[in-house]
């Protein structure tokens, strides 16, 4: 229960000011974020290609209700493209886009300002060689994401999708998206969401979960599965198995910092492991969600508050 009670806590503004400035958040904050410019990802990058890690890179921010800073979010993530590029990391290194964080949420315009942006990048993704995925955020945008999602396929038909096996809508998103060629990350969902939309129980999310994983194995799609629960790991490798796919036909994600033993026992035994990779200044979101998903990750912050 500490989790949705977190998440909940997380939008008090005077939570977010006794996180955002306590060091024991910046200790923690590290484990999980590359850092806070583009040079800090890209060196967090090379480490992880160098243990051969694919990653996937999240400029850090959220809910933006501003155009200026939408368009700066955009701005950063067509530099880091080019460096990607520059630095013969493209061959390693996407990148995922909060479309809340490109505009989506601005009153009127938002979806064609969201597009606008996202397009722009896709096309700095194509310049330099990789690929985009749509992070997906809390039931309220997912309509609105994923006809974004469709527009830029239009053009790019390599965009990722997410879709998270909480909300009750996503097996019948998955039967939309699992064609073939179509890249899709399944997620369990890190958002509060109400009972009316998504399964409350854990053992119903991951159930949702297997399901919409025999789906994307059985139909023609990529499956890109991002989890760090092993029951869902060995299904999924258990179903490219079944469905004779070989390893460059799924890949297997997780987030930075966590179990990263895991990521390398996966690239030891010859299978694609991406590692999600955030950097940036607008942390807080991120975080927050990190710690809602594992009481063992709020008791190591408040065992860190306390002793001071
Ligand atoms: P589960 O929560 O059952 O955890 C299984 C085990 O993993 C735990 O027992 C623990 O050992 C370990 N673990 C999980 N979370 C941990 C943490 N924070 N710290 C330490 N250990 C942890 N969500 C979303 O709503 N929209 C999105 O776009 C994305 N994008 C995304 C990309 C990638 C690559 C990943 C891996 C995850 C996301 N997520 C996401 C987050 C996702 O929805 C989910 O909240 C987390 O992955 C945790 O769920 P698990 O599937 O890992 O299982």
């Amino acid at each position: 229960m500490l989790g949705p009670a977190l998440l909940a806590a997380s939008r008090s503004p005077r939570v977010r000011h006794v996180v955002s400035t306590s060091p024991v958040s910046r200790s923690l904050v590290d484990r999980f974020v590359a850092g806070e410019a583009a040079p800090d990802a890209l060196a967090a990058v090379r480490a992880l290609a160098a243990r051969g890690l694919l990653v996937t890179i999240d400029h850090l921010g959220e809910d933006t209700t501003e155009r200026a800073q939408a368009e700066a979010t955009r701005d950063a993530y067509v530099a880091l493209l080019v460096r990607l590029a520059d630095e013969g990391l493209a061959g390693s290194a996407e990148v995922s886009l909060k479309l809340s964080a490109l505009g989506q949420a601005l009153p009127g315009e938002g979806g064609r300002l969201a597009l606008d942006n996202a397009r722009a990048i896709c096309e700095g993704a194509a310049a330099a060689g990789t690929t985009v995925t749509l992070d997906m955020e809390d039931h309220t945008t997912v309509d609105s994401t994923l006809s974004i999602l469709a527009a830029l396929r239009s053009d790019f038909p390599w965009v990722g999708a997410v879709v998270q096996s909480a909300l009750f809508r996503t097996e019948a998103d998955v039967r939309d998206l699992a064609h073939p060629g179509s890249r899709v990350r399944l997620v369990k969902g890190a958002y509060r969401e109400p009972r009316t939309v998504a399964h409350v129980r854990k053992a119903e999310v991951d159930e949702a979960y297997r399901r919409c994983l025999a789906v994307l194995f059985a139909e023609g799609a990529y499956p890109m599965v991002a989890s760090h629960d092993q029951t869902m790991i060995d299904e999924a490798i258990r179903l490219a198995a079944l469905h004779g796919r070989g390893e460059d036909a799924y890949e297997l994600q997780m987030l930075y910092g966590i179990r990263t033993a895991e990521q390398d026992r996966q690239v030891a035994a010859g299978r694609r492991m991406r590692v999600y990779l955030p950097y940036g200044q607008d942390w807080y979101g991120y975080f927050m969600r990190r710690l809602a998903e594992r009481p063992a990750n709020v008791g190591f912050f408040l065992r860190g508050l306390i002793a001071r």
